[in-house]
């Protein structure tokens, strides 16, 4: 069985209902092992070791079918699912704004078919056994690549703030599961957010953690996934969702380029850190990233519940600048911003009168450290929002780089996003190999430079 069966058997699906037929039975079979000569199983039955040379060297020399990094493997890319969806075509030359499919009307009422033995659940993140098996799934699975040096170690208060925002809906807590022993396959989610993009304003939602089991991975689960997400989503009348990726999808809104800045120089050497300079010795790279012990910006402290209204106004105004940010409310200001150990941080600074006049914000991204003699765990400090009208924006952040480092983490990741360049360079960020694309799903506008957005989305 292969993927392009399961895919027809969706498009049946959506039009008369799949025939039962000797077709259906192969495709119900799509994300079954394949007997007793599973690759997987014969995975399983190696050791560890073998396990992680095998992984390895895939990894090293780029084995199987992947995705499209850039606009030129992009355009040889056949994109089956995504020429069905509403989104603009790659290449196409934007110059109007609205949706590009009607908003639907009778909204299907079944969920999507799924192959035998696979069924949907609604994940009640209420629930920690519920939410540790979320944390599970994701932590071995939610990786790009996989050359087995790192895993996610994302906690549950983590996926708590990135999943549960005001007006949060469980039933886009959507996830797949096999039936004989529940275990969780599959997930994907959307939070409800209010997004200005030029001059519309829209009630959305935000899809954030895509994951399909690395075991279930090439087999069409992801299209699937995506179909019944938006039928979840539509059913509450919203037809628009903003999404981020890595690789090249139809069509980028904007693309961006993560940025790095090392606080922990040796431990980065040591872990073989991706992307770090290769052209400085421990030493030179320990004295060129060297920071001031103490911050220097007056007035610099934590965020408190008390500062929700003015940070909301300070945000507001700043984030009205760009073509593509969030209308937030107070509420989701509190939600997003305020300060939870190893998930968010937040700072402001106060000035001599009690007013607030800069915040800073970033979120706190963990991973662990795999098959390493000394370290265990990695942390990233991801920028969210930066936003001054007093403080020069170089001298705020490099406070930030103090306080993260003083705080533990290892690195500082930015987007190169709103005026983030007008600091990264000055403060000895590099600029990594990975990018970031943003898209809209039934909406088409003009594409934007990076720093016309203004909208940072945590996984
Ligand atoms: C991303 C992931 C779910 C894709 O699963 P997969 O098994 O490789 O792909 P499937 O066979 O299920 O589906 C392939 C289709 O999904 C699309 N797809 C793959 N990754 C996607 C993504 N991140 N967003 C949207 N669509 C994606 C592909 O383009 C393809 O559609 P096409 O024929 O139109 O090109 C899987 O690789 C994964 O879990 N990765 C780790 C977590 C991750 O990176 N999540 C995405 C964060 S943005």
């Amino acid at each position: 069985m292969n993927g392009s069966n399961f895919d027809k058997k969706l498009t049946e699906d959506e039009c008369e209902r799949l025939k039962k037929s000797k077709k259906k039975q192969k495709g119900e079979d799509a994300w079954r092992p394949q007997g007793p000569r599973d690759p997987f199983t014969m995975l399983d039955s190696l050791t560890e070791k073998k396990q992680q040379e095998i992984q390895k060297a895939l990894h090293l020399f780029s084995l199987g079918p992947s995705l499209p990094r850039n606009m030129q493997q992009a355009k040889k890319h056949t994109y089956r699912f995504w020429e069905t969806q509403p989104v603009p075509r790659l290449g196409d030359i934007i110059t109007t704004h609205g949706p590009i499919a009607e908003s639907e009307v009778n909204v299907r009422k079944e969920a999507y078919s799924l192959p035998q033995g696979f069924s949907w659940d609604t994940l009640d993140l209420s629930s920690p056994r519920i939410l540790k098996e979320l944390c599970t799934l994701l932590n071995d699975n939610y990786m790009e690549e996989d050359d087995n040096t790192y895993k996610f170690n994302f906690s549950q208060e983590y996926l708590q703030w990135a999943l549960q925002p005001p007006n949060w809906l469980p039933q886009w807590h959507c996830a797949v599961r096999v039936e004989s022993n529940k275990k969780l396959v599959g997930f994907i989610a959307a939070v409800p957010a209010d997004i200005r993009i030029y001059e519309t304003e829209k009630r959305m939602v935000q899809v954030k953690f895509l994951c399909v089991h690395k075991k279930l991975r090439l087999k069409r689960m992801t299209p699937v996934l995506i179909r019944e997400l938006t039928r979840r989503v539509n059913q509450q009348g919203l037809c628009h969702a903003i999404y981020t990726a890595e690789i090249v999808l139809p069509t980028p809104l904007s693309s961006c380029r993560y940025w790095h800045r090392p606080l922990n120089p040796r431990k980065l050497v040591e872990v073989s850190y991706p992307g770090l300079r290769q052209n400085m010795n421990l030493q030179r790279a320990l004295k060129f990233n060297r920071l001031p012990k103490v911050t220097k910006t007056p007035g610099l402290r934590p965020m408190t519940k008390e500062d929700v209204g003015e940070i909301h106004s300070l945000l507001q105004t700043n984030l009205s600048k760009f073509h593509l940010s969030p209308i937030l409310s107070t509420q989701e200001v509190e939600h997003w911003l305020l300060p939870q150990d190893d998930v968010i941080d937040t700072y402001v600074v106060e000035g001599q009168d009690g007013t607030l006049t800069d915040v800073v914000s970033f979120y706190s991204v963990s991973s662990r450290v795999l098959n390493h003699l000394v370290h265990t765990d990695l942390k990233e400090a991801y920028l969210l929002y930066i936003s001054c009208t007093a403080t020069d924006p170089a001298g705020l952040m490099e406070d930030t780089l103090v306080l993260a480092k003083s705080k533990g983490f290892d690195i500082f990741c930015a987007l190169d996003v709103m005026d983030n360049m007008s600091f990264l360079e000055k403060l000895k960020f590099s600029i990594s190999n990975k990018s970031l694309h943003y898209y809209l799903y039934n909406w088409m506008c003009p594409n934007m430079s990076s720093d016309k957005v203004g909208l940072v989305l945590p996984n």
